[in-house]
């Protein structure tokens, strides 16, 4: 069965399944925590301290930028739901916002780093320490960041998963948390990094964070499976938002006059379409005059990075970040920086397929396998600053003279980047256990990485999209 029909089957509750023996198993949403301000055992993980964070630094449209990610829905199916009708009043409506590519991984890798890197699959990856992020970014202008993941066991988890108690049947577990919705700890060159990889953190430390006024500038929030519509529907998120966001959108520790909150999702459920997704702008840094109004520039996963930089003057990546039909700033963002979109809006034919699944070449495809290369390092970004270019990069590896793509799989190898590095946190302090021993040289540096012979991930997993 193609991946997308199973998806649909645990997704789709709608769908012509409704009445198979799965659909006894659709959860009705149950709150997991008193409040949204509120500490909570189903919540996994326990609060560790509060997050340490650089004086704010104002940023030229918005001082806090907050990304909230659902899953798996197309953009009728969000338009239909009332909670997304009401919150639309509230804000800004994105009408042509795309998703990458398909499953949900490389979207999330994407929103981060700037590109996917051929990435096909949900399976674990682990990204070399020499490849930046929008941490990097953020860092290099001491701007406060930091995820938080709902169900997430303990801060820096670098677990491909974890299951934990069924708080919304009360009987047995659940595997509410997942890795491949955590975008930055994919990214060795922040979860190899303990301080950097503390900062990616759980819901009880959101709840404390928030009491304690420590928002950080910059932050990416994936409630768990169930609320952010993996395993559920449209509805169930909409009971999740009016329990959660609603009432934060009044709390001026989390919401302020200098708020940006964009919400979206991952990519649609229907694959045979192009990936357009319903994506709000919140919060009270959005202009009186848009509340309430619709925006129909292109925008893409990329947009979140270009405006940031754009907002902040921050440097890019030199990847998707700067690729100027991808790129587009929010419009009111553009306006106050001075930057200038592509002009690309409404359906215009100019709105390239964003639906291509499995077949992108890249260091994280075993079937189209090239090497990691360096960012275009002449590319100037929306932040108008130089490409960031990180230790040990080897910036003359680029995609110019690249052999073409390799199919790794033919000869019963993966991506060497489906290794697992080895190292957690499971107390605040790094550990390790063994990760794979073969070495070679690959990509863009020195880095010497693991082969691919550790993790065989099981493909008939249920929905791994
Ligand atoms: C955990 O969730 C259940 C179901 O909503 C709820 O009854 C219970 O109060 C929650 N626990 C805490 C500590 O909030
Ligand atoms: C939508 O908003 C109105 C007015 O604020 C409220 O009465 C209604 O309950 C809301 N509906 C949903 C589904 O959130
Ligand atoms: C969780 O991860 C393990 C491998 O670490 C895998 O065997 C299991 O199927 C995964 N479960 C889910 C629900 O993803
Ligand atoms: C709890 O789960 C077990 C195992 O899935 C099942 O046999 C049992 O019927 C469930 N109990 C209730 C009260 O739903
Ligand atoms: C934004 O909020 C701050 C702090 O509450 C206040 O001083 C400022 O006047 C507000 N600005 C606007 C434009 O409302
Ligand atoms: C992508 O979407 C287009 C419609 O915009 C459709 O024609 C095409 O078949 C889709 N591609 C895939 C691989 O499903
Ligand atoms: C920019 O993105 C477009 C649309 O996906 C693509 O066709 C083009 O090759 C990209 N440009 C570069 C330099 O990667
Ligand atoms: C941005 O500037 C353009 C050109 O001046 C204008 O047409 C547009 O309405 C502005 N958009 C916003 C959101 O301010
Ligand atoms: C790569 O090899 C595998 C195993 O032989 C095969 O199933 C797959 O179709 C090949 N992929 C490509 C793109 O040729
Ligand atoms: C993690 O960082 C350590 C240095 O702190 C380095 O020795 C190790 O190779 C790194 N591992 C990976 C997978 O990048
Ligand atoms: C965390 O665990 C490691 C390894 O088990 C141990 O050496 C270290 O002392 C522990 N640190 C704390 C703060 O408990
Ligand atoms: C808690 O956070 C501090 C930094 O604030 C860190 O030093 C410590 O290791 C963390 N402990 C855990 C259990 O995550």
């Amino acid at each position: 069965m193609p991946q997308f029909v199973r998806c649909a089957l645990l997704a789709g509750s709608t769908l012509a399944f409704a009445t198979s023996a799965f659909a006894a198993l659709a959860q009705s949403f149950q709150p997991p925590a008193l409040t949204p301000e509120s500490i909570s055992t189903n919540y996994t993980g326990q609060s560790n301290n509060t997050l340490q964070n650089s004086p704010l630094v104002p940023g030229k449209a918005f001082d806090r930028f907050i990304q909230i990610w659902f899953e798996n829905t197309d953009y009728a199916t969000a338009a239909s739901s009332s909670v997304f009708q009401n919150l639309t009043k509230q804000g800004l409506l994105l009408s042509q916002f795309y998703a990458m590519t398909h499953p949900s991984e490389p979207n999330y890798i994407a929103a981060v780093g700037g590109d996917f890197f051929g990435q096909p699959s949900d399976d674990f990856r682990a990204i070399p320490q020499n490849i930046s992020t929008v941490v990097d970014l953020l860092e290099d202008k001491n701007i406060s960041w930091a995820s938080y993941q709902e169900s997430m066991p303990y801060d820096g988890c670098t677990l491909f998963n974890y299951t934990s108690f069924d708080y919304l049947t009360n009987n047995g577990t659940y595997t509410y948390y997942v890795r491949k919705h955590n975008p930055l700890i994919i990214y060795d060159s922040v979860s190899n990094v303990t301080e950097r990889a503390l900062r990616i953190r759980n819901f009880n430390d959101f709840a404390v964070d928030l009491n304690a006024s420590a928002m950080p500038q910059w932050s990416f929030i994936t409630p768990n499976l169930v609320d952010d519509g993996h395993d559920t529907t449209i509805d169930f998120i909409g009971n999740w938002l009016t329990f959660w966001l609603m009432p934060l959108l009044q709390d001026d520790k989390f919401n302020n006059n200098r708020t940006i909150i964009l919400l979206t999702f991952d990519e649609t459920e229907t694959y045979t379409i192009n990936n357009q997704i319903y994506t709000l702008v919140l919060g009270g840094g959005l202009p009186k005059h848009l509340v309430g109004t619709t925006d129909d520039t292109f925008y893409t996963h990329y947009s979140a990075l270009s405006t940031v930089q754009a907002n902040w003057g921050l440097k890019s990546l030199g990847r998707g970040d700067t690729n100027n039909t991808l790129n587009n700033v929010l419009e009111f963002v553009a306006n106050t920086t001075g930057w200038k979109n592509n002009g690309i809006s409404g359906n215009s034919s100019a709105i390239p397929l964003l639906n291509l699944t499995g077949n992108i070449p890249g260091p994280l495809n075993g079937e189209f396998y090239i090497p990691f290369t360096a960012p275009n390092t002449s590319a100037v970004g929306a932040g108008g600053g130089p490409v960031f270019v990180a230790d040990g990069l080897n910036t003359s590896f680029t995609v110019a003279g690249l052999p073409a793509p390799v199919n790794l799989t033919a000869s019963g190898q993966d991506t060497p980047w489906a290794a697992n590095p080895g190292y957690d946190y499971p107390n605040g302090t790094q550990t390790f256990t063994t990760p794979t021993t073969q070495s070679s040289t690959s990509g863009t540096g020195k880095l010497v990485v693991p082969i691919a012979t550790l993790l065989f991930t099981v493909l008939s997993m249920a929905c791994m999209l």
